[in-house]
């Protein structure tokens, strides 16, 4: 029996499904990931924008990486993969979905039991007082109309924590899972990476390179998101 097979007969006999996705999973969107050879770390030091400490030490530089990065989604769209999960959750083969991605891409896709675990690039707020601000006004490089100070994403920074809510769902979810796919992640950042070993279930990974830590999954399909989700969809729909 091929994998694609082994993983249509998991989903068809699964009570609940959960999915967790990475950056992989947008980048046939057109969005860069962060570890792979044209990701966005292999071009800008990650603890220079993406930590708290940039963003008090270098403002400039911290609002430039979120501001690009903003601009770039305005002009990038969910893909297929992501109406695959979420057509498959509509029709019962996909219960929840964790993501590490703030692109937003699996709620404009349609899927509704969504965590995002590290937060969203489309809200704001201040980072002193914590109060919401328009992304017109950080895209200005305003102060806070309340307190002036800085305006950031409600992107989770590194050595932040997960918001409490999202990680616990996704926690609690992915426990009592009877099948795991992860997908479109490297797997190195905590603790995120830590949620597929959590699951009693069949664990499945989809990634364009596989990592040598990844031996513990049950099935792993080395290949795109996208066209990897177009030939299980289709195996499904044959067989549902
Ligand atoms: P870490 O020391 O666990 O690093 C884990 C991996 O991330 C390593 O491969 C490292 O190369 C890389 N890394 C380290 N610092 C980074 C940074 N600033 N930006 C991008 N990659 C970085 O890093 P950590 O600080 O312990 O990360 C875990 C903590 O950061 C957790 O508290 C988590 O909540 C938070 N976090 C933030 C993000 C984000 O969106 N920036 C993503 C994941 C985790
Ligand atoms: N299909 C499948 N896998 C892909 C694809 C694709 N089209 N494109 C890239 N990949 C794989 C890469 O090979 C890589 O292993 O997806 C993985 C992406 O890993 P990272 O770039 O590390 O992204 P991610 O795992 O989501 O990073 C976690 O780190 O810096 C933080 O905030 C950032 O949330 C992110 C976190």
């Amino acid at each position: 029996m091929s994998k694609i097979e082994t993983v249509v007969d998991w989903l068809l006999s699964s009570n609940k499904t959960v999915v967790l996705t990475g950056a992989g999973m947008s980048t046939e969107s057109g969005v860069p990931d962060f570890r792979s050879a044209s990701g966005w770390w292999t071009k800008t030091d990650p603890q220079k924008v993406a930590t708290v400490d940039a963003l008090k030490t270098d403002y400039p530089l911290f609002h430039e990486f979120y501001s690009m990065r903003i601009q770039l989604l305005e002009k990038c769209a969910p893909h297929k993969g992501h109406y695959i999960l979420a057509d498959w959750e509509k029709k019962g083969f996909l219960h929840h979905l964790a993501t590490q991605n703030v692109d937003g891409f699996h709620l404009q896709a349609g899927n509704k039991n969504v965590d995002e675990l590290h937060g969203s690039i489309y809200t704001f707020r201040c980072h002193s007082c914590g109060r919401s601000a328009a992304k017109e006004a950080f895209l200005a490089m305003e102060s806070c109309a309340y307190c002036n100070g800085r305006l950031r994403p409600n992107v989770v920074l590194f050595g932040e924590m997960l918001p409490e809510k999202a990680w616990m769902s996704a926690l609690s979810n992915i426990q009592r899972a009877d099948v795991v796919i992860v997908i479109g992640t490297s797997l190195e950042v905590y603790p995120v990476n830590q949620l597929p070993m959590m699951t009693k279930g069949k664990k499945v990974y989809i990634n364009k390179e596989i990592a040598s830590h990844a031996t513990y999954f049950d099935c792993i399909l080395e290949g795109k998101a996208k066209e990897v989700l177009l030939e299980i969809n289709e195996q499904l729909e044959k067989r549902r």
